[in-house]
């Protein structure tokens, strides 16, 4: 057997009976369960590295873990809760950053040709740091920045003039993509310091990867160093940060051998320590950013041996996986001459050597050859084949859709005092779709949105009072005085959540305060916060960070939830982890009625009382003349049926009671301009009772998706000894079973008339939510101060 592999398994894994263990678990067990082929990773050897890199390196130096050597969510949530911060170098890496947890200002965004929506994200997000790799991109950073109102960090990213020895891959030195040539170095500097949207931090080195000669190291540092002097001197001032990048390499072939940490820690040590007392590095932060030396050796490659054959003396072993999961142990990625990483048969470390094989995959090319000439014991079909040293550049640099075989799963192990926790990180599927966020001002800008957004509504069945028509029907009503502000998010696959907010400036105990409320909160059939599709929970805190950093500080916000609802656990799981306060008031507890049973049915569950009324009242009334009962539905109706509304209403005990439709301006402009979208949406339903052709009685109601939404009633007072109120509301009952209709959603509060029908309730939940500055505290204190004087119930 290969004796590095062999090395490697003792070291950082374990063997028992001849068979690899990862966190004390063999392999056989992990496959049996999560598949071939598969990535495992273990926290404990990552552990290891990171603290053995701690122990290296000067104690002002911090590290931002480089994402892209293995972007995976238990890696990155590990890794951050390790105080390190996240290097990542796309739109796609940083949406996996923020979804593990990391807060923006702790990430750095390093790499050329940056795209405009890719720093418009990330300045919008407020982004740590941003690495600028050339004169254009200052410039577009500066005008993103001017535009979103926002100053970028920045930091120069050099590319040294002196060669940089002993990487494999190296990006110093010499023309490169990468990063600002020091000869012109001063130039660019004086651009950024003058310019005002840009904050100057420091300089960022980068020029090599897989660099194995910790002399290599020390002396790049040196040259770093040489360079941030002149940068502080040219400034007048010392920078802020000077980051040395990745490039700490581990060993993959036989001719190589491990970095030695102890001769880094002694180099460095020596080049650092008049550092502290040099007035150019006063407060200055040293970072390194590395990729590989932390998960490299934390990661194995499995795949099972799925057939074996011999072809002119040659034997192969065919793996179920191969360069389409593994690249670099292929050899096609950063390699002149192919090499075998360390390999062996995972299931029979103790079996002698045999035979002298090639190893590949199941891809139809040649170049998927993981192993060429390797000698292994004997192998037979459902062999474990293992790969070491793949946790870095792995899974995460292989062409994955090539051939179309399934991802690889990747098993994270953590095995610690509380014994072996083992999982997918499922979220791995998604990871490489990105959150972007948009804010729109006018109704007229997003028209164009309207189907999807209308879709939207739909697909979550979040009930007509969310459309687009609805909203911005709703809107035209209520813009005096206030600002409008829609913010769409969308990732690649369209949009996964709306905000449909209203901005305004309230006095509120004394102090002018800003508000933002849910424009729904107007007028709103159920409170549902967010229009929210895909993705939710990262939408919702997305839409919060976004206000919280990048519009005016705002005091407090304003919506409604249902007790219970999928976005009520969100929204209070968010407010938790970003440390809003948020004070609650009972809301609305509004009936609905599910129509499970037939109509038969229903009328023998009623009370016996009220269904003998129902039936008297029913015969009462038709026995004084033709009763009738008309819908006026259409595009051509409409306009009729509102006239019915209005006769009934000017009629109606309501007129008194100052709850009259025709009394309330708003509620009466909103219907009437509704009506008529939602005859053309065929939605609209104005069923109204004649008698003797007199109207008696309307509904103004919405039929959507089997469910019949009451928005409002009303009847002419002097035929109250008649109830036509509870006539028609039996016959649209009835009308409602009819037409196969799946709820009446009785929306407002549980009168009882309605309670007569129905015991199902929506319990809704008013909600503020203190935003994070002075007035917002202010607030907040006052709340709590009037909760504690309460008397106690
Ligand atoms: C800017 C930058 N930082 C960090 C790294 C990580 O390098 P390594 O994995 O060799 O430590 C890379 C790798 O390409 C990089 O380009």
């Amino acid at each position: 057997m290969d004796q590095r592999a062999r090395a490697l398994a003792e070291k950082h894994f374990g063997i028992s009976r001849g068979e690899l263990l990862v966190g004390g678990i063999p392999v056989t067990a992990l496959v049996g369960k999560y598949g071939t082929p598969a990535f495992i990773y273990d926290r404990k050897v990552l552990d290891e590295k990171l603290d053995a890199l701690r122990r290296a390196l000067p104690p002002q130096f911090s590290i931002c873990y480089s994402v892209k050597a293995n972007p995976n969510p238990a890696v990155l949530r590990h890794i951050l809760s390790r105080d390190c911060g996240l290097e990542i170098a796309s739109a796609g890496e940083f949406c996996q950053a923020i979804r593990a947890g990391c807060p923006a200002e702790r990430i750095l965004f390093a790499g050329p040709g940056k795209t405009e929506a890719e720093l418009e994200l990330v300045l919008s997000q407020g982004i740590g740091e941003i690495h600028v790799e050339s004169i254009t991109e200052a410039k577009r950073i500066s005008e993103i920045s001017r535009r979103l109102g926002v100053r970028a960090n920045v930091a120069i990213r050099v590319n040294p003039a002196g060669e940089a020895e002993g990487g494999a891959m190296r990006m110093g030195g010499r023309p490169a993509p990468f990063g600002v040539d020091e000869e012109i170095l001063d130039g660019v500097l004086d651009l950024v310091l003058a310019d005002p949207s840009l904050e100057f931090r420091g300089i960022h080195l980068f020029t090599g990867s897989q660099i194995l000669d910790s002399s290599v190291l020390v002396s790049q540092y040196r040259h770093g160093l040489g360079i941030a002097r002149r940068v502080a001197q040219r400034r007048g001032q010392p920078l802020r940060a000077v980051d040395f990048g990745g490039g700490l390499g581990i060993p993959y072939f036989a001719h190589e051998s491990e970095l030695d940490l102890a001769s880094l820690r002694a180099g460095l040590a020596e080049l650092f320590a008049p550092i502290e007392t040099d007035p150019a590095f006063t407060g200055t932060k040293f970072l390194v950013e590395p990729g590989r030396f932390l998960v490299g050796e934390a990661g194995i490659y499995l795949a099972r041996v799925n057939d074996i054959k011999v072809s002119r003396g040659k034997k192969f072993l065919i793996l179920d996986g191969g360069m389409n999961h593994h690249l670099a142990a292929s050899g096609n990625l950063g390699q002149t001459i192919k090499r075998n990483y360390p390999m062996a048969l995972a299931n029979k470390l103790d079996a002698p050597p045999e035979e002298f094989v090639d190893v590949v995959g199941p891809l139809c090319t040649p170049l998927d050859t993981l192993a060429r000439g390797v000698t292994l014991p004997r192998a037979e079909i459902g062999d474990l084949f293992v790969i070491f040293q793949s946790g870095a550049y792995a899974r995460s640099a292989s062409p994955l859709g090539f051939l179309s075989h399934p991802a690889p799963p990747e098993i994270w192990i953590d095995a610690g005092h509380r014994g072996v926790h083992q999982g997918l990180a499922k979220e791995q599927r998604n990871e490489l779709s990105n959150l972007a966020i948009q804010e729109h001002t006018s109704f007229e800008v997003v028209s164009g949105l309207r189907e999807e957004w209308n879709g939207l509504v739909h697909s979550q069945k979040l009930g007509p009072a969310q459309s687009y028509e609805w909203l911005s029907t709703l809107w035209d009503l209520h813009k005096t005085n206030r600002e409008l502000l829609i913010l769409v998010v969308r990732d690649e696959d369209g949009i996964t959540g709306i905000a449909p907010l209203v901005r305004e400036t309230e006095r509120r105990k004394g102090l002018q305060v800003r508000l933002i409320k849910m424009l729904s909160s107007f007028h709103a059939l159920h409170g549902t916060p967010l229009l929210l599709r895909r993705r939710k929970p990262e939408t919702l805190k997305l839409v919060f960070d976004h206000l919280q950093k990048y519009r005016e500080p705002w005091a407090l916000w304003f919506t409604s939830y249902q007790v219970g609802d999928e976005q009520e656990a969100q929204l209070c799981s968010l407010l938790r982890e970003r440390g809003y306060a948020l004070s609650t008031a009972r809301g609305v507890r509004s009936p609905f009625q599910r129509l499970e049973e037939t109509w038969e049915d229903k009328l023998k569950l009623l009370q016996p009382r009220f269904r003998t009324a129902l039936r008297s009242r029913e015969k009462r009334l038709r026995e004084r003349g033709k009763l009738e009962l008309r819908f006026f539905d259409t595009d051509t109706q409409w306009e009729q049926g509102l006239a019915a509304i209005r006769e009934i209403e000017d009629a109606s005990w309501k007129v008194q009671a100052g709850t009259a439709i025709t009394e309330q301006d708003f509620q009466w402009h909103f219907y009437s301009r509704y009506a008529p979208i939602a005859a053309r949406s065929k939605t609209l339903r104005i069923p109204v009772l004649f008698l003797e052709g007199e109207p008696l009685a309307y509904d103004y109601a919405l039929y959507e998706d089997g469910i019949y939404y009451l928005l409002k009633t009303s009847y002419k007072s002097k035929w109250h000894d008649l109830y036509p109120g509870f006539v028609l509301r039996k016959l649209l009952v009835e009308w409602t079973y009819a037409q196969g209709g799946r709820e009446i959603d009785f929306l407002g509060k549980d009168e009882d008339w309605k309670m007569k029908w129905t015991s199902q309730l929506r319990e809704h939940r008013d909600c503020f939510i203190f935003g994070r500055n002075l007035a917002a505290r202010y607030l907040h204190g006052f709340h709590k101060l009037r909760n504690l004087l309460k008397p106690q119930e």
